[in-house]
């Protein structure tokens, strides 16, 4: 079937590609574009157009008190768009832009309620693929940009994941070919002190204290903290987010698997050699993501197709609980469950 919203191939670093010229005329007319970061797929409009961003929680079915990402073509666009501008940011932006890290900061009037939720503070970033900040630039104007699915589905690496999501409810997609990074940026909240992860990413809070020479709190995306607490700080961290459409569940190193019907077909996702308590699954797909970077890069790519697959169970064996997995446990966390425990035997009476 020839898909609604047309998908236009574009070189990542190709600024004056006929397909980004249309793309900026859409966007700057209040059109939806989705276009690629080095992340994922983001769905852009016209962060200064409030019925352009109306738009955007429409085509994903996204609550309104959940804010966007603010994209900019370059640090001097990104700080029109806050009203405060702070040495750690300077700092931030020097040494991690173009790329995967987002600054939460006081917002300025060029930013409408409707793109924060309502909140007096604003995500901003600036993507690290060069078509995305030539589509910016061309537009002239910020890009507001959530992952390019719909609400609580999987997050797209792929042109062809944004159209079997939102296929018909926007204008136009780039398509630019898989993403590099595969996970999305970390959310680092500037207006607290210490600086605070809001959402753990690409950029561990290492990296971040080492650049900043101040400890980074990752304390939000703690583990040990209530998923209702994270959600508080900041709407994304919903429990159950980035969900695939087959059921999956999670276990963790050492947990056997529950007993599973002979007829059940499982996808297994596995991160390292395959634990011998998992010897006697006989999945359908395997898939292996050995070492955090390649698990990153593909995690969303193996979801969707486990999706694809046909299986009718994925099960997760959790990467360890350990610093440099912390951003793959947590989209973990929310795109699987937790297996029931068996029921006790009822005694018979
Ligand atoms: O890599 C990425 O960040 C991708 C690409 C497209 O740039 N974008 C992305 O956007 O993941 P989205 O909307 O799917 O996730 C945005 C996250 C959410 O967890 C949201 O709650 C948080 O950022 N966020 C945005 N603005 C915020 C703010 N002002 N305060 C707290 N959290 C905020
Ligand atoms: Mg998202």
């Amino acid at each position: 079937m020839t898909p609604a919203t047309p998908i236009r191939s574009i070189a990542p670093d190709d600024p004056d590609a006929p397909a980004l010229i249309e793309a900026a005329a859409m966007l700057r007319a209040g059109g939806l574009v989705a276009f690629p970061t080095e992340t994922v797929y983001g769905l852009g409009a016209d962060a200064t157009n409030p019925e352009a961003v109306a738009r955007i929680f429409l085509a994903k079915g996204r609550p309104s008190t959940n804010p966007l990402i603010v994209h900019a073509d370059g640090p001097d666009l990104a700080r029109r768009c806050v009203s405060v501008w702070p040495e750690a940011a300077e700092t931030l932006a020097r040494h991690f832009w173009p790329g995967p890290l987002t600054l939460v900061l006081p917002r300025s009037p060029l930013i409408p309620d409707i793109v924060t939720g309502g909140r007096d503070t604003v995500g901003v970033r600036v993507p690290d693929v060069g078509v995305a900040r030539a589509l910016i630039e061309r537009v002239g104007r910020p890009l507001a940009a959530p992952s390019a699915n719909r609400s609580n589905r999987i997050s797209p690496t792929r042109a062809e994941h944004v159209s079997r999501d939102l296929d018909g409810r926007i204008d136009l997609i780039l398509d630019a070919g898989p993403t590099a990074v595969g996970l999305e940026s970390t959310v680092l909240d500037l207006t607290s002190k210490p600086p605070r992860i809001l959402r753990p990413g690409p950029i561990d809070a290492d990296q971040l204290a080492a650049v900043l020479g101040v400890p980074v709190l990752s304390s939000v995306s703690s583990e040990s903290l209530p998923l209702a607490d994270r959600a508080a700080a900041s709407p994304g961290l919903m429990a159950i987010h980035y969900a695939p459409r087959t059921p999956a569940i999670r276990l963790e190193p050492g947990s056997p698997p529950p007993a599973i019907p002979a007829e059940t077909s499982v996808a297994l996702i596995v991160f390292g050699p395959l634990a011998p308590e998992l010897g006697s699954l006989r999945p359908s797909l395997r898939i292996d993501l050995p070492d955090p970077a390649r698990a990153s890069r593909t995690l969303y790519d193996s979801l969707h197709c486990c999706d694809a697959s046909g299986a009718s169970l994925i099960i997760v064996r959790m990467p360890p609980d350990h610093p440099s997995w912390a951003a793959v446990r947590d989209r973990l966390q929310r795109a699987t469950t937790v297996p029931e425990p068996p029921l006790p035997a009822r005694p018979l009476t």
